[in-house]
């Protein structure tokens, strides 16, 4: 194995491996005779030969897998199958899968050996990368969850193959977060891969994977249970995470609605107008929403536009950044140019209210 193919993470979570190379090697990196396979119906089919087909548990598609619900399904397929500590969790899917069958293997027995194949870009890009895992609890995004990282991560750009567009776009979404925080050369390598028409470009795709692991090991490993510079990576999630509650939109759409959102805030904060309208500008090309009114209207909610920006603001009060009355929020300046602060919940509410 070429040493370019392969990051090696470490952290006092431990470490892990991120390998770019064919999902054939999941047999090889996880004994099929005592892994336990968490895939979706759709994921399934890139399951390599040699795991049997009764020990692939099968979750919903989607958000819906990150809830309770699964994760009991998935306890009862563990206890069926006599899934001991020796075993290996091996997921195979998108971030959904990825956070459902991490968390179970976190917590059943007090951990088991995972290994991560990530088969959107969405979950290559970000999902997979850090050692965070969890499910939503009362439709509340992530609320309950662990640090535990992956012993490896297999990243096969070839899984992408069958992805439809709109979710390649999605997953671009979290590749511009990480091109606003790690600055211009990363953004351009971004924006590269998109064609005017706002097309996704297959074939650049594995240095933006590429950069975005690098971009995310890098703050995820030096503050790896999130007490300082890791906060930087919620860039875009505050809102989006209440949008995406709000608006049952897939996360990479919510994402992008989020960063526009974050972006605007940061505009009337000092922010650049150049860099914003660059950033808003590569996520409005690739069709994704870049506001809450986009959002909404993209939702298909029944909800007006009041309505659903006092949906948005209330929802804003569940944000795991919360510290007391503010939020620590990644407010960014420019593209390299991101800072937590400490904003008041109530000023975050209002600019809910009334931003784009
Ligand atoms: N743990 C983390 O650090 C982290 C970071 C970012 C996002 N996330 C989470 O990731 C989730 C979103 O993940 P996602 O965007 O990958 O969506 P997803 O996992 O919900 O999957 C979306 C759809 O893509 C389908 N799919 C999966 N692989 C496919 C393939 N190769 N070809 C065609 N279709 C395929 C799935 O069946 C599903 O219908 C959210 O829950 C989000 O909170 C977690």
């Amino acid at each position: 194995m070429a040493a370019h193919d392969e990051t090696r993470l470490e952290s006092p979570l431990g470490k892990s491996t991120i390998r770019f190379a064919p999902i054939a090697g999941l047999a090889e990196a996880a004994d099929p005779g005592r892994a336990v396979v968490v895939a979706d119906a759709l994921s399934a089919s890139l399951v390599p030969p040699g795991f049997s087909r009764d020990r692939i548990a099968i979750v919903a598609r989607g958000e819906e897998a990150k809830s309770l619900a699964w994760l009991e399904r998935l306890f009862a397929a563990f206890l069926e199958l006599g899934v001991t500590r020796e075993w290996t969790v091996a997921a195979v899917g998108g971030g959904s899968v990825c956070d459902l069958a991490g968390f179970a293997a976190a917590t059943w027995m007090r951990g088991l050996d995972t290994v991560l194949a990530p088969t959107t870009l969405l979950a290559m890009v970000d999902a997979s990368v850090g050692g965070k895992n969890g499910i939503d609890f009362r439709g509340i995004k992530n609320l309950v969850g662990s640090f535990a990282l992956p012993r490896l991560v297999l990243m096969d750009t070839a899984a992408l193959e069958g992805l439809p567009e709109a979710d390649l776009a999605r997953g671009l979404s979290e590749a511009v977060k990480h091109g606003i925080l790690d600055g211009r050369e990363h953004f351009s390598l971004v924006e590269r891969a998109v064609d005017p028409a706002g097309r996704v470009l297959r074939d650049a795709l594995g240095p933006v994977i590429r950069a975005s692991v690098r971009c995310k090991a890098a703050l995820a490993m030096a503050d790896a249970d999130e007490r300082g510079d890791r906060r930087l990576l919620n860039l875009g999630h505050s809102y989006g995470h209440a949008i995406e509650s709000v608006s049952g939109l897939p996360h990479g759409d919510c994402v992008a609605a989020g960063l526009g959102c974050a972006l605007r805030l940061g505009l009337e904060r000092g922010g650049s107008p150049a860099d914003a309208e660059r950033a808003i500008g590569l996520l409005g090309r690739l069709g994704l929403p870049t506001g809450i009114e986009a959002a909404r209207l993209a939702s298909g909610s029944g909800l007006d536009g009041t309505a659903f920006r006092a949906a948005v603001a209330s929802a804003l009060g569940s944000d795991k950044k919360r510290s007391g009355d503010c939020i620590l929020f990644a407010l960014p300046l420019g593209l390299g140019s991101v800072r937590v602060e400490s904003i008041p919940l109530p000023e975050l509410e209002e600019f809910a209210r009334r931003a784009p």
